[in-house]
């Protein structure tokens, strides 16, 4: 099976072929097991970032086709061009700097102090919330997120020096930052003001950006439009004046 691995180094970019050698007849291995193969046996230096190997830790999200996935759990097929996601700045080859997303949230994501009730239950929803393993597939078409590199992508920005400061944490959200808020907000421990501060926080990372979007998708199925983007946008609606209409 042939594949395309898109590489960077040095600000450059590259496509590579590789042809993946079947270990038994009948296997369909998984882009991850293409890219393990491959450092093995041509390309000793790739670099590209794997955990648990069982969908549980997120940070082998590529984009095959052009489409967020998780290496480990997307196979590969014939033709398939595997590259780093075009959401986040490349660091090296398939490796993506992941931490502006992270760094966003410090701050943010407090309850406003706990209830004495520890055995209170969740909602089923907040359950729901927790299967997120922050592989960021859901940035892909973002425009809330693409507020960062000013409504593109960051390989659009002509000079890494006005890329904004990951370090920092971006200044616009995303699905996931919007998740953790929503989770803050049904979490049975949360105080009134730790709910109302979730909500005032999505509003300062760009809420108003998804009042008419086309939507997001969950890489692991969490309903992302229905449990939180659209029950922020109705704890916003008196705030987001475009809403109104
Ligand atoms: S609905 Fe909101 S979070 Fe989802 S893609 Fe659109 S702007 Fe981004
Ligand atoms: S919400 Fe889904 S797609 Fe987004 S980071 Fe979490 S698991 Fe990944
Ligand atoms: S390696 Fe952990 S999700 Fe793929």
């Amino acid at each position: 099976m042939k594949v395309e691995i898109v590489t960077h180094r040095d600000g450059k970019e590259a496509t590579v072929g590789f042809e993946y050698e079947k270990r038994f007849e009948a296997e369909r291995p998984m882009v991850l097991d293409v890219l393990l193969q491959a450092q093995a046996r041509t390309m000793p230096d790739l670099a590209f970032r794997y955990g648990c190997r069982a969908r549980n830790c997120g940070v082998c999200t590529v984009d095959i086709n052009g489409k967020p996935r998780i290496a480990c759990r997307a196979r590969a097929r014939e033709g398939d061009t595997i590259s780093p996601v075009a959401t986040l700045p490349v660091l090296s080859d398939l490796v993506v700097r992941r931490d502006g997303i992270a760094r966003q949230m410090r701050g943010r994501l407090s309850s406003g102090g706990q209830g004495n009730n520890l055995n209170v239950e969740a909602p089923e929803a907040y359950h729901d919330l927790t299967a997120c393993i922050e592989c960021y597939a859901c940035l892909d078409k973002c425009p809330m997120h693409a507020r960062n590199f000013d409504g593109g992508l960051p390989g659009d920005v002509q000079n890494a020096e006005d890329l904004p400061d990951a370090s920092k944490g971006y200044r616009w959200g995303n699905p996931f930052s919007l998740l953790k808020l929503q989770r803050i907000r049904i979490d049975p421990l949360t105080t009134d003001a730790g709910r109302q501060a979730a909500v005032d926080n999505a509003i300062d990372l760009g809420l108003d950006a998804c009042v008419g979007c086309a939507g997001c998708k969950c890489g692991v199925g969490i309903d992302l439009m229905g449990q939180v983007v659209g029950e922020l946008l109705e704890a916003a609606k008196d705030r987001l004046p475009s809403s109104k209409t």
